[in-house]
């Protein structure tokens, strides 16, 4: 039913409260492509044990994460939701790929240095390979398109370089993959530091939205937001702050520039901070409130989970079963 449309593949890890950027930048609009393609989402459990984890923790964040990804719109109907260790053929293809990525080439990855120098006492072998892993996620369904942050950009690249690679000495095997980084909104910015990326991780809770913050904590973390010394609402490369909080703000009431300019002329930017951070409290409201009904039905969740791994490893198989023949494993069949 599927076979013509094109394949979007897109993962998140189970590690942390999901930020304004990974909404605004992407979940918020990944709904849009389940028509024409056909689309998986994968919560990525394998790539989150790269950093020691709390096992309670991962669960619950596992399912909270899949909860997630329905609340912010997308249909487990319309689209594949699933989580990685559920379907064995991602670590399979990671070991496999293993054999055809370099030293030199996973060296490079600016993650691995950043996430070493993180966790410089657990500097494992899977946080070094963990590129390949997320190679295999994307190759494995035959991927056309991968919404992705603009910090998994050299990640794509790599993938582009495994496939063509392996491609160039068995034939064709993988679809090589294209990234898609929305361009409007793919860089919410840090609120306390805005010329650094929002990021899920970051230690300083006031520089970070959450998609579940609420509402007080939302208008508190706006009213603290870092602009400059002036006090005009206009968009310019030395206000940077000011800048990623319009950029928020008409990502949540479709205003242009010169429209949020014209409301706040002669207005300080504490009158601004507030309407900022009204209009995102009231646009993830509606949101909060699916995800806690969702949290609640771990049945349904898990439901989903099982459609999702079912219908994710059916496809696997199929790539799975062309890489072994053409690397040269044998194949037994049952007769
Ligand atoms: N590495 C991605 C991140 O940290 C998550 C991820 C894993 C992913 N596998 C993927 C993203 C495949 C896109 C496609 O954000």
């Amino acid at each position: 039913m599927f076979k013509d449309k094109k394949v979007v593949f897109s993962g998140v890890q189970p590690s942390g409260v999901l930020t304004l950027g990974n909404y605004l930048g992407a979940i918020k609009n990944f709904s849009a492509f389940s028509d024409e393609y056909k689309c998986y989402y994968c919560v990525v459990d394998e790539h989150a044990i790269t950093v020691r984890q709390n096992p309670a923790e991962l669960r619950r964040r596992t399912y909270e994460t899949l909860a997630l990804y329905i609340a912010c719109g997308l249909d487990p109907q319309k689209n594949t939701l699933f989580v990685q260790s559920h379907v064995s053929a991602h670590a399979e293809l990671g070991w496999i790929l293993d054999c055809y990525t370099m030293f030199g080439e996973l060296s490079r990855m600016t993650q691995f240095k950043d996430k070493s120098q993180k966790n410089a006492d657990n500097i494992n072998a899977g946080l070094f390979t963990y590129p390949t892993l997320m190679v295999a996620d994307i190759l494995l369904y035959q991927t056309e398109l991968v919404p992705i942050g603009s910090d998994q950009k050299q990640h794509l690249e790599l993938t582009r370089d495994v496939a063509t690679r392996f491609n160039a000495i068995y034939g064709d095997t993988f679809v090589i993959p294209d990234p898609y980084i929305p361009q409007t909104t793919a860089r919410i910015m840090s609120l306390a530091e805005p010329s650094k990326k929002m990021s899920k991780s970051d230690e300083n809770e006031n520089a970070v939205i959450r998609i579940l913050d609420p509402k007080d904590v939302i208008i508190r973390k706006f009213k603290r937001a870092v602009t400059d010394s002036g006090c005009e609402v206009r968009r310019a490369d030395d206000k940077e702050g000011v800048s990623n909080l319009m950029t928020i703000y008409s990502a949540f009431t479709g205003k242009t520039d010169e429209e949020i300019e014209r409301e706040f002329a002669g207005k300080g930017y504490g009158d601004f901070k507030l309407a900022v951070g009204e209009a995102c409290a009231d646009a993830l409201a509606p949101v909060q409130a699916e995800f806690a009904r969702l949290a609640a039905d771990k049945a349904y969740l898990e439901d989903v989970m099982l459609a999702g791994a079912e219908d994710a490893a059916r496809s696997a198989a199929r790539t799975m079963s062309k890489v072994r023949r053409k690397i040269g494993f044998t194949e037994i069949r049952r007769k």
